[in-house]
């Protein structure tokens, strides 16, 4: 059963291709017709499922550099894109070769057989491949790797929001949350992912996940030796919180800011959860700086917090740098952080002076120029809003 997303992805695949050289007549060049495509020949429906099987299952190891936004399918055209990205290139090279002893009417022949194929499976619909998957991780008795199979599913089916909305709906909200329990690190790994993605921008999912009690479980997968773990456990805190005021407040009461702390501090920490850390932080502050009335302004202008993420400012990596500043800017304009502390505490003066001497000496470098510059920018600008606050502090009366 749970093969069955893989197999009908397949499908479309197959059958786009079809329609696509049929229409390009006979002479054309098949193997360059979609970008680079190759149409097959002689498949049956077990040859089918075998390539489906050798379609790449996604999984938790994907890197994740952009995963505020990657993974699911929002189109057809989408779905189309990850079964080309996902099947063996040498394979359908292979394959090619027969492409060109095609004529015009076996591809309307092959294009008619795909048809009937995809009718007699009857493609159901995303609710439906949903409860599948949601059966079979209630299902206590089935396989590890099938668990993993309905969870790299439900990955996928949760992007559009109308299935994230459904998700609780089903049942599947508190299933996936269970399995953040699981004993397995790859399980609990595709849950959190699972968990953020359908989060994203969504209020109603947010406020079900935190009805749930999921972040305490989340934010205690921060702490997890498995980086992969803790990087997706992090990412669907933020997906969790983000512009949700009682989230935040959760968050907070949970010692939020301390894991944040602990996290940005520790040069021991994986970079991509540092980075992460230091993103979240960038975007609290923001809430706070658009909704200046809250009662949750206190924690972020704790001058630790502030003094982790301006030593993130010196670390050799120009994105990290880059978030660092990112963070600086929104907590500066805190009416709530305190300028002294800036330039006593943190010695922000003099971190920022240490960056521009490595940022000119990187943009003399061919390949960083652009990138050092954009930055050099943007550590200007934090310059100047850090001057402009000590400035106003001089003349507030004390
Ligand atoms: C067909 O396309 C391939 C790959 O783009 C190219 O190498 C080949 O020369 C083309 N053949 C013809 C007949 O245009
Ligand atoms: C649970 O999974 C097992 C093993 O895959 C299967 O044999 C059984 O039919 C499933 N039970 C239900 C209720 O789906
Ligand atoms: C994570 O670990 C730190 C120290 O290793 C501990 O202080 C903290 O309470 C842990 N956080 C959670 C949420 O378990
Ligand atoms: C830093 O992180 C490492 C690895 O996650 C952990 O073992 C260590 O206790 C942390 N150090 C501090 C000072 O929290």
């Amino acid at each position: 059963m749970g093969k069955v997303l893989p197999l009908l992805m397949l499908l479309l695949f197959w059958f786009l291709v079809a329609a696509a050289a049929a229409a390009e007549g006979p002479r054309a060049n098949k193997s360059s017709s979609l970008g680079g495509l190759f149409w097959a020949t002689g498949k049956d429906e077990g040859e089918l499922l075998a390539m489906a099987e050798s379609v790449e299952e996604p999984s938790a190891v994907v890197d994740d550099k952009t995963d505020e936004f990657d993974g699911g399918f929002s189109s057809l055209e989408s779905m189309l894109q990850w079964a080309i990205g996902h099947s063996d290139p040498e394979k359908l090279k292979e394959k090619a070769e027969d492409a060109h002893r095609l004529s015009e009417s076996e591809l309307k022949k092959r294009q008619l057989e795909i048809k009937e194929l995809m009718e007699k499976l009857k493609m159901p619909s995303d609710a439906e491949l949903m409860k599948i998957a949601i059966a079979d991780l209630k299902n206590s008795s089935v396989s590890l790797e099938d668990r993993q199979r309905a969870l790299d599913e439900l990955l996928f089916l949760v992007e559009p929001i109308d299935n994230a909305n459904d998700l609780d709906k089903l049942g599947g909200l508190v299933i996936v949350i269970r399995e953040l329990d699981n004993s397995e690190t790859g399980i609990r790994t595709t849950a959190a992912w699972i968990i953020g993605k359908a989060c994203q921008n969504n209020a109603l999912v947010q406020n079900q996940v935190l009805s749930h009690g999921a972040l305490a479980k989340l934010m205690k997968m921060v702490n997890s030796s498995f980086t992969e773990e803790a990087v997706k456990a992090l990412y669907a805190i933020s997906a969790l919180i983000r512009n949700n005021e009682n989230g935040q407040k959760m968050f907070y009461t949970e010692g939020g800011n301390i894991m944040l702390e602990d996290i940005m501090r520790n040069s021991s920490i994986d970079i991509r959860l540092r980075k992460k850390a230091a993103f979240l932080v960038a975007d609290l502050a923001d809430y706070q700086i658009q909704h200046a009335d809250n009662s949750i302004l206190h924690y972020l202008s704790n001058r630790i917090v502030l003094k982790a993420v301006v030593d993130l400012i010196l670390i050799p990596d120009l994105d990290l740098q880059e978030k660092a500043l990112l963070a600086v800017r929104s907590l500066l304009q805190l009416s709530s952080t305190d300028a002294s502390d800036f330039r006593d505490f943190c010695s922000l003066d003099q971190i920022l002076e240490r960056m521009r001497e490595n940022l000119v000496k990187l943009m003399m470098e061919e390949d960083l120029r652009d990138y050092a510059s954009e930055i050099e920018s943007l550590r200007k600008e934090v310059l100047i809003i850090f001057h402009r606050k000590l400035e106003k502090a001089a003349w507030a009366p004390t």
